[in-house]
C-alpha cells in the first residue's frame, strides 16, 4: 500500500504532534501530499490538498466523485502482466492508470517497472491505498500544482510540507525540486504569521525541531536506510530567536 516517500508508519504521529502545536487554524494545507497519509489524521474541517503530479490528483479528484477501487481490480494490479502494464503506461489518464502507475510498480515509483514478482498478497494493497486517500479527498479541497504556485496559506493557517528531500533520488513523474528555494519559501511564510511544519532530515537554522524519530526511507540514495526523520516548526506558536 506503500507510497514512495510516503508517511504510512509516522502519519498518525505527525498529525497529532501538528494539532497539538496548533489545536486550532482557520485553514489546514498540504501541498505534497502524496498518499495522504498525515492528511487522514488531521481533524481540522478546512483542509486544502494539493501534489504536483497531475495523475495522483487526478486520482483524488476520481475518488472524491465516486470512483472506488474494487476488490477484482486490485487483485488483477498485484498479478498485472508486463503486456497489461505496457499497455496501462500508454493509456490515457485514469483513476485505474494512476493504480497500475503507483502500486503496479517496482518500489511503488511512477511506472519504474512492472512488479509483478510479489509472490503472496494477504492484503488487497491497491484497495487499502485508494481507501487511505478516500479519507481526506472526500473532505478536503483538491488542488494539482507546484506547491508555491497552488498554496497560499494565511496568517493563522497551518502548512504542512513533505518535499521530496534534499539528496534523494526525483520523484518521477515531477520536475527536478530545489530544497534552497523551498525553504525560502517555508521561511517567508512562517515570517508572515503562517505556522508551517516541515518534515526534512535537515532545516535551515532558526527552525525548531518538534518530532524525531527513526525511519525507514525508501528513497535514499545510499546503503543507510535508515534515518532520523525530524519534523520541524516556525511561525507564530514559538518565540523566535
Ligand atoms: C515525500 S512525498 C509525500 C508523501 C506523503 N506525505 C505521503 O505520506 O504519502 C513528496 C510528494 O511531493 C510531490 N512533489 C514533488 N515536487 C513537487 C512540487 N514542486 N510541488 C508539489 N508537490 C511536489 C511528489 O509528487 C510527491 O507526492
Amino acid at each position: 500500500m506503500g507510497y514512495m516517500g510516503g508517511k504510512h508508519r509516522l502519519g498518525k504521529l505527525i498529525a497529532a504532534t501538528i494539532q497539538e502545536l496548533v489545536p486550532t487554524c482557520n485553514r489546514y494545507w498540504e501541498p505534497f501530499v502524496g498518499s495522504g497519509a498525515v492528511t487522514e489524521y488531521i481533524t481540522h474541517p478546512n483542509i486544502t490538498v494539493s501534489d504536483a503530479h497531475p495523475d495522483l490528483i487526478l486520482l483524488w479528484q476520481e475518488i472524491r466523485d465516486g470512483w472506488v477501487c474494487t476488490d477484482e481490480f486490485g487483485h488483477a494490479v498485484w498479478q498485472i502482466t508486463k503486456d497489461e502494464y505496457a499497455a496501462w503506461r500508454n493509456a490515457a489518464p485514469s483513476a485505474e492508470r494512476t493504480v497500475v502507475g503507483f502500486q503496479g510498480s517496482y518500489r511503488r515509483k511512477w511506472f519504474a517497472g512492472c512488479d509483478n514478482q510479489r509472490l503472496s498478497e494477504r492484503r488487497n494493497f491497491s484497495k487499502l491505498f485508494c481507501a487511505k486517500i478516500a479519507k481526506s479527498a472526500l473532505r478536503a479541497q483538491i488542488l494539482c500544482g507546484s506547491y508555491s504556485d497552488v498554496c497560499r496559506p494565511a496568517a493563522g493557517d497551518v502548512i504542512y510540507c513533505d518535499p521530496p528531500y534534499a539528496g534523494t533520488t526525483a520523484f518521477k513523474g515531477t520536475f527536478k525540486f530545489d530544497s534552497a528555494v523551498f525553504w525560502q519559501w517555508c521561511t517567508g511564510l512562517a515570517d508572515q504569521g503562517v505556522h508551517v511544519f516541515a518534515s526534512e532530515l535537515q532545516a535551515p537554522d532558526s527552525w525548531q525541531t518538534v518530532f524525531e524519530k527513526q525511519h525507514q526511507n525508501s528513497l535514499a540514495r545510499t546503503s543507510k536506510r535508515n534515518q532520523n526523520e525530524k519534523l520541524f516548526y516556525r511561525g507564530p506558536a514559538w518565540m523566535q530567536t
